[in-house]
């Protein structure tokens, strides 16, 4: 398994690191299978899997709950998880209790945490108490009823200049990696060459030292909007669809199941069961 360090020696040797979000036993062990260098358990689990319209419903138990199944499908690949909606701007006493859940009981490496400003001294004693942190600045989905919806971030002089010392915060207080989202690539490829540790970009352009992608919008499993940053691989959502109605059909015309698809079982033990067939 890949470690803080690796990822480390992979920006320095400027070996471009692969992650993807997943929340089950199959997605995981398909992104372990692919070669995926870590998996992130998202709170964007509560859109593309619970079908709510933010992050912010997903609680504590839903990431352990997904990330334990993510640990099964993949044994030996480095997971994060997030930390959800306020599990973070409190007591450090609620998030130590959160993160040592996530730790412990779902076997997560490390944990993911939003924003810069009052989240770093978070930052900073979760790594001191020996908890990989990986910062996430730029679009920060559970802060859109600050935002004010889902848009680019760092497109003005005085957004651009916080973005980057806020990434540089980040990194001093001692997060082992950075995603950006949603940020134009210039400023994107400036913090990722002003920064030791790795930048993980998300519609950041090509000039990070890696992507992330949700897997749903990586596979096209969703009819809804699929933003301008997704690369889809994959039509899922059309098969899935097709196969289903396939499926209905057949059952609507008595095409399944086939003998093929059945159990058999001998005339004379029928007869004892059921004292044999009456026709
Ligand atoms: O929750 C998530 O999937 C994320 C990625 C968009 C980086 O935070």
């Amino acid at each position: 398994m890949k470690s803080t360090s690796s990822f480390l020696k992979m920006k320095q040797k400027q070996e471009p690191i692969a992650m993807m979000t997943a929340y089950d036993a199959p997605s995981a062990k398909a992104a372990a299978k692919a070669g995926m260098d870590l998996i992130l358990v998202g709170d964007s689990a509560g859109m593309v899997v619970h079908g709510y319209d933010s992050t912010i419903p997903v609680t504590l138990d839903d990431i352990i709950l997904h990330s334990k199944a993510v640990r099964r499908g993949a044994p030996d690949v480095f997971v994060v998880a997030d930390l959800p909606f306020l599990t973070y701007n409190g007591e450090f006493s609620d998030t130590l209790y959160a993160v040592k859940r996530l730790m412990q009981q779902a076997d997560v490496q490390a944990v993911k945490l939003e924003g810069g400003g009052q989240t770093l001294p978070t930052v900073q004693r979760l790594t001191e108490a020996g908890v990989p942190v990986m910062g996430h600045l730029g679009l920060t989905p559970q802060s859109v009823n600050v935002l004010g919806g889902y848009k680019v971030q760092g497109n003005t002089e005085e957004t651009a200049n916080r973005l980057v010392e806020e990434a540089q915060a980040v990194e001093n207080s001692g997060a082992f990696a950075l995603v950006l989202e949603c940020v134009p690539r210039q400023l994107a490829a400036h913090i990722s060459s002003l920064l030791n540790i790795p930048v993980i970009g998300i519609g950041a352009g090509a000039e990070t030292n890696g992507q992330v992608l949700v897997f749903h919008d990586a596979i096209g499993f969703s009819d809804g909007f699929t933003p301008k940053f997704v690369k889809q691989y994959a039509n899922v959502q059309h098969e899935i669809e097709t196969a289903l109605t396939h499926y209905v059909d057949d059952v609507k015309q008595l095409r399944f199941p086939e003998e093929k698809h059945t159990f058999t079982i001998n005339e004379d033990m029928l007869g004892k069961f059921y004292g044999g067939i009456k026709s």
